[in-house]
């Protein structure tokens, strides 16, 4: 009888998570015998580290990591990847046959993949603004500043937060800080949208004249409906208004080359990943609770299952709602 993986991700919130239809529609592509669940972590202290211990004792082979816990699974990792070093932040574990846990940050090459494969656009050489200085951003630099843009200005509303991202990536490539309002005048050819400003509907205060000829606006986050920066990016005639569902679904590729030793192809994935978003999002809602101090223990429910993965929550499948109907505007680092 063969044996089932198993994988998990773990955040607070965690039931908006896709991972799980995307891993299983991975595993289902290249017929690998997975299962994977979302994993509610309550926000006290040592819960993560705890849970993270629990998961391996129970043979666990990997672990994604989702908001807000990418910055404490990059603290008890024995060993990470170069990139994970840079971004400070963690959010894929594997575990070793020694026991140790390494770790590695996909959300970078996530990104640059979905713009330069999927989309066939160009980071190289190209003067590339990045809109915020946050967790998201840094997570990001490494791979992005790897394509060689000719410059990269990081523009932040607390502008010493961009500055000290520049110093941190200085030796990688070209890098400015600056403030919204010093981009007056100045143009770029790709545009990134790091900031959660959307999550709130909003925007950072941005000039009219900012686009090139022909630039790329692309936005880190996602939603069934364009976001408020794609909305902008439209209506200043850019030449590709992205969102981040690529990413999501790029960097979560890479993980699961990093468990699994194949690259699966993710395609058919992103589409069938927006129908469902688009369907989401046109069904009413249910009340919206933030459960930021929850003590729900670790619930590992697919551990505990005898269903195998194309039965149960498969990508056709419906996706069990284990943790209740809390969602949000889904974005693209949250997994
Ligand atoms: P994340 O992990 O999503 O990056 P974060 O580290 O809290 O979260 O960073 C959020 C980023 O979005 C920051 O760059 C933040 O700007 P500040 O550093 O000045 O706070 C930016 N941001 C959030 N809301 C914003 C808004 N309404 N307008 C502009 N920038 C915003």
């Amino acid at each position: 009888m063969s044996k089932t993986d198993l994988y998990a991700v773990m955040g607070n919130p965690i039931a908006h998570s896709k991972s799980p239809f995307i891993h299983k529609a991975f595993a289902k592509q290249v017929g690998h015998d997975i299962a994977y669940d979302p994993a509610l972590i309550p926000t006290e202290e040592n819960s993560f580290s705890k849970a993270v211990q629990e998961f391996q004792q129970l043979g666990c082979k990997g672990v994604n990591v989702t908001v807000p816990f990418k910055q404490k699974a990059w603290m008890l990792c024995h060993e990470r990847s170069a990139r994970a070093e840079k971004a400070g932040a963690v959010n894929t574990l594997s575990f070793d046959e020694l026991g140790r846990c390494l770790g590695d940050n996909t959300d970078g090459v996530g990104l640059v993949r979905d713009f330069t494969k999927n989309h066939q656009g160009q980071l190289n050489n190209k003067r590339v603004l990045i809109l915020g200085a946050g967790g998201a951003v840094r997570g990001i630099l490494e791979p992005l500043l790897a394509e060689k843009p000719t410059l990269c200005t990081i523009a932040n509303r607390t502008v010493s937060k961009a500055e000290e991202l520049v110093q941190l990536f200085a030796d990688e490539g070209t890098l400015i800080a600056c403030s919204y309002d010093a981009l007056i005048g100045q143009q770029f050819d790709v545009i990134i949208n790091g900031t959660s400003a959307s999550l709130q509907g909003e925007l950072p205060p941005l000039p009219d004249d900012l686009l090139a000829e022909h630039a790329w606006c692309y936005d880190m986050m996602y939603a069934g409906t364009a976001t408020p920066f794609i909305t902008w990016a439209l209506a200043h005639n850019a030449q590709k208004a992205l969102d981040g569902l690529g990413m999501l679904v790029e960097q979560a590729a890479e993980s699961f080359y990093i468990w699994r030793g194949i690259r699966p192809e993710t395609q058919a994935v992103i589409s069938r990943l927006r129908e469902r978003i688009i369907r989401e999002q046109m069904m009413p809602k249910a009340p919206q609770t933030i459960d930021t101090n929850t003590t729900t223990t670790t619930q590992p429910v697919k551990f505990m299952s005898k269903k195998p993965v194309n039965e149960v929550g498969g990508p056709e499948g419906p996706e069990p709602t284990r943790f209740g109907d809390w969602e949000r505007k889904g974005r693209c680092i949250d997994f």
